[in-house]
């Protein structure tokens, strides 16, 4: 993979962080060495689980120094996307179960248009990858969860890791992040097969030292063929 792979970026997420003290939690985590911050936002609907919107997201922005990497698990992402970017979003994911073949194109465009740095498109891991192909080229993202959208603390899902080797084969040379189930004994596939965009929830916020297990992380990458440098 090497030079051709985009570099390794360790984004914890935040569902995974003491809501009750968010801003102490992101200090922590960028103290800790992470490169950016994912931030899951859940609306009740498209997942069974509700989390929160662009207010605590507008909020974080203002404490954080890394970008926010928002990944929205939402009915209705057009509607609600210039409320992340105005709110600060750096990554702006939206899931392809919402707009099928039909509007993704669309969606793509609308978020661009508004000016959001990093446009992203996530698929769970029931669903193929290679409908995303008319896409790719328009995309900055792509999100092969290795979990089911909705809940941390799930148990990582290998057979994903296949998705992310096709889109490497098809020559998709932006980020490929993975989500969900990643720690020390994943990590390693995630990369292997491709990744270099890394969430990790609770296998990182209930490590006993943040910043040892992301320089863990990022060895473990290394080691995997993943590029850290540029
Ligand atoms: C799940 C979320 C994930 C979740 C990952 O719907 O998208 O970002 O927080 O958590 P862990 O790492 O605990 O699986
Ligand atoms: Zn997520």
């Amino acid at each position: 993979m090497g030079t051709r792979t985009p570099p390794i970026r360790i984004s914890p997420s935040l569902l995974s962080a003491d809501f009750a003290r968010l801003g102490e939690d992101v200090r922590r985590a960028e103290d800790a060495g992470c490169d950016w911050l994912h931030v899951d936002v859940m609306d009740g609907h498209f997942v069974p689980n509700l989390t929160i919107g662009a207010p605590v997201v507008a909020a974080l922005k203002r404490v954080a120094r890394v970008p926010l990497d928002v990944h929205v698990m939402i009915s209705e992402p057009v509607r609600y996307a210039p409320d992340f970017q105005r709110a600060g979003a750096h990554v702006l994911t939206f899931h392809y179960e919402v707009t099928g073949p039909e509007h993704t194109a669309a969606a793509i465009a609308r978020l661009k248009e508004l000016g959001i740095p990093k446009v992203g498109i996530a698929i769970n891991p029931d669903a193929p990858v290679e409908p995303l192909e008319p896409f790719l080229a328009d995309l900055d993202l792509v999100l092969v969860m290795s979990v089911f959208a909705g809940f941390g603390g799930q148990k990582f899902l290998p057979d994903v890791l296949e998705k992310v080797r096709w889109l490497r084969r098809t020559g998709f040379d932006r980020d490929v992040q993975m989500d969900g189930g990643i720690n020390r004994e994943t990590l390693p596939l995630c990369v292997e097969a491709g990744a270099n965009v890394l969430v990790s929830g609770s296998a990182l916020f209930g490590a006993p030292e943040l910043a040892a297990e992301i320089r863990h992380y990022r060895e473990l990458a290394q080691m995997a063929g993943g590029n850290i440098r540029s």
